[in-house]
């Protein structure tokens, strides 16, 4: 490596050892969890994913489900109160904070879920 690429390549080195976490996607509705500090989800430390005690700090099951509540034939569509979870699914089966997911139901079904952000 040349001087001029050294010169160039050190002060990266740098600023991402300093800056790990730079990298990761956010969720913008997150961005004052992130102020208060990444344990504030992660319950289990960095190295597992949080448990859903840490996202039932905020959100509550019956809150989320009247959230998306369905009418008539599709009421059992709701991803918060479904036909076969009921309430009780892990969040995390639907939903990712630094990597998009798809919701569970749509590997088997069509529904349409115009809230759902991944
Ligand atoms: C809003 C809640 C939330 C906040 C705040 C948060 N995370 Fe996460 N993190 C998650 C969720 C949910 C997952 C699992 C799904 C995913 O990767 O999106 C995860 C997964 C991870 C993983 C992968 C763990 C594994 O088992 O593979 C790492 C590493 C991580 N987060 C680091 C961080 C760091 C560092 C911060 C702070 C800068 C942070 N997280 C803040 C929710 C959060
Ligand atoms: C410290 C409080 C807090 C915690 C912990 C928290 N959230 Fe949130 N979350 C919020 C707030 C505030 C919003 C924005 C307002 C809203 O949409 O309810 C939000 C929004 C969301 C949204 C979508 C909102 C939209 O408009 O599309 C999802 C999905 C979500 N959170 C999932 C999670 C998951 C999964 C976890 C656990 C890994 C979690 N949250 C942990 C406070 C929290
Ligand atoms: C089976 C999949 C699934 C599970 C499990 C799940 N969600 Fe969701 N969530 C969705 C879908 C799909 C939507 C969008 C629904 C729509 O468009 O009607 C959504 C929407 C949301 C919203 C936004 C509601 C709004 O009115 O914009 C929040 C907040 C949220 N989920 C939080 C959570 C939390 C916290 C948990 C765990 C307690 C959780 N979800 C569990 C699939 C799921
Ligand atoms: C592993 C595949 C699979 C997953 C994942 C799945 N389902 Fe189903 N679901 C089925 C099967 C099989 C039936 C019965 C046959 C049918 O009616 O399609 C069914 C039937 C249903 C029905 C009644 C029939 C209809 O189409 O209205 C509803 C409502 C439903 N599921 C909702 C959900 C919801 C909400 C989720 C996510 C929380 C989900 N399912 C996840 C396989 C699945």
């Amino acid at each position: 490596m040349n001087k001029f690429l050294m010169t160039l390549a050190c002060p990266l080195l740098v600023m991402l050892l300093a800056h790990p976490a730079e990298a990761m996607q956010k969720r913008a509705y997150h961005e004052s969890l992130y102020e208060a500090g990444c344990e504030s989800c992660h319950d289990q430390g960095l190295k597992r994913y949080p448990s859903d005690a840490a996202c039932l700090q905020c959100h509550d099951p019956e809150g989320l489900a009247r959230q998306t509540a369905r009418e008539g034939e599709e009421a059992k569509q709701n991803p918060h109160d479904s036909l076969h979870y009921g309430k009780d699914a892990p969040c995390m089966d639907c939903h990712g904070e630094h990597t998009p997911k798809k919701a569970l139901c749509q590997e088997c079904h069509n529904f349409d879920y115009p809230k759902f952000n991944g």
